[in-house]
């Protein structure tokens, strides 16, 4: 079983004999492995059973260290960069040389972030190298947002989590593509649409799903799943349809007086969508041990973080 811990100077050696350490970052946990050492990379994709067309995102602690991860800076990058790193932005650029073709899978383009923990960036600083990571659960599970999630599900196969505490935006981050100043939006996540429109003008917002080899790798239909089945609609109608006691429940405020109380997640009791993305995946694990047959799940106001929840919950929910 691996071991949870603060320690960074284990963290620090794990990584530089070319081994796994799970991460925390501000969005969810990662899977770490130097960047440049493709033998430690491969144990990304064993550890989470991960196809290898989907592409990993490599992470820094500065600026500074991305013009040796990419080929080049668009404008836009920089006024990004300046205002949302470190944060929970992911920015996809030409890639350098040397950035192997297993961490991008083949494209010749790469996704860098600068992550918002304190531990994370301390690690960071003290590695001589980028780190690849991707999220630490086995793939097309829901992310991990506690250390503890991490061991549960990975623990056999990583020898340290390096333990962060819970998450505090709790869903992955938000992906953009720059064609040089033309920005699209590969994924939504941690940051809000509305707050990047601040910085830059979003010419696509592209984050259509595919069932088998996307065009934007990883962005498949079916992911970020629990074992439950969920269904994303209007839970007083679902519930009519179902059986309440063997049924869970994850509204943003609403409690349904007919479904047993451990077995219903409020995200937010005063509504906030922060906070609401914040317990989403700690919420889809809870309901997932529980002694149900489906999770009925409402969308969010589509506003703020609200569009990365409906997103993860519609991707939970797809039926293939
Ligand atoms: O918040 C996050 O982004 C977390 C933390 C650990 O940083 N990481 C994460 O990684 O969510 P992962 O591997 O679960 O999702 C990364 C996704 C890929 O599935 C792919 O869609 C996209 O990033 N991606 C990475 N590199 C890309 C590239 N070169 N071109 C297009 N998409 C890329
Ligand atoms: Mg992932």
């Amino acid at each position: 079983m691996a071991d949870i811990g603060t320690d960074l100077q284990r963290a620090v050696s794990f990584l530089t004999q070319g081994d796994l350490v799970a991460i925390p970052t501000e969005t969810v946990y990662g899977l770490a492995a130097n960047a440049y050492d493709e033998a430690a990379v491969v144990k990304i994709f064993e550890a989470k059973n991960r196809p290898a067309f989907d592409p990993l995102i490599v992470h820094t602690h500065a600026v500074s260290q991305v013009s040796g991860i990419v080929r080049e800076v668009p404008d836009a990058a920089y006024k990004l960069a300046e205002r949302f790193w470190p944060g929970p932005l992911t920015l996809i650029l030409p890639k350098a040389e040397h950035v192997p073709l297993l961490v991008t899978s083949g494209h010749d383009s790469v996704g860098v972030r600068i992550p918002n923990h304190s531990l994370t960036l301390d690690l960071l600083r003290q590695l001589p190298f980028p780190v690849a990571a991707p999220s630490a659960n086995p793939f097309g599970y829901v992310s991990p947002t506690t250390a503890h999630h991490v061991q549960d599900q990975l623990g056999d196969r990583i020898p340290y989590v390096l333990d962060g505490g819970a998450c505090e935006v709790g869903v992955e981050s938000t992906i953009l593509r720059l064609n040089g100043d033309e920005v699209e939006v590969l994924r939504l996540g941690g940051l809000a649409l509305e707050d990047l429109q601040e910085v830059v003008q979003i010419s696509k917002v592209q984050v259509k799903t595919s069932s088998s080899n996307p065009a934007a790798p990883g962005m498949l239909s079916s992911h970020y799943s629990p074992r439950k089945k969920v269904l994303l609609g209007n839970i007083s109608e679902n519930l009519q349809k179902t059986d309440p006691s063997r049924t869970g429940v994850i509204s943003l405020q609403q409690i349904y007086s007919e479904v047993p109380r451990e077995q219903q997640i409020q995200l937010s009791a005063s509504g906030d969508l922060s906070e609401a993305a914040r317990g989403l995946f700690s919420a889809l694990r809870t309901l997932d041990a529980q002694p149900i047959d489906l999770i009925l799940a409402e969308p969010m106001p589509e506003q703020g973080l609200g569009r990365a929840i409906n997103d993860r919950l519609q991707r939970a929910s797809f039926q293939s």
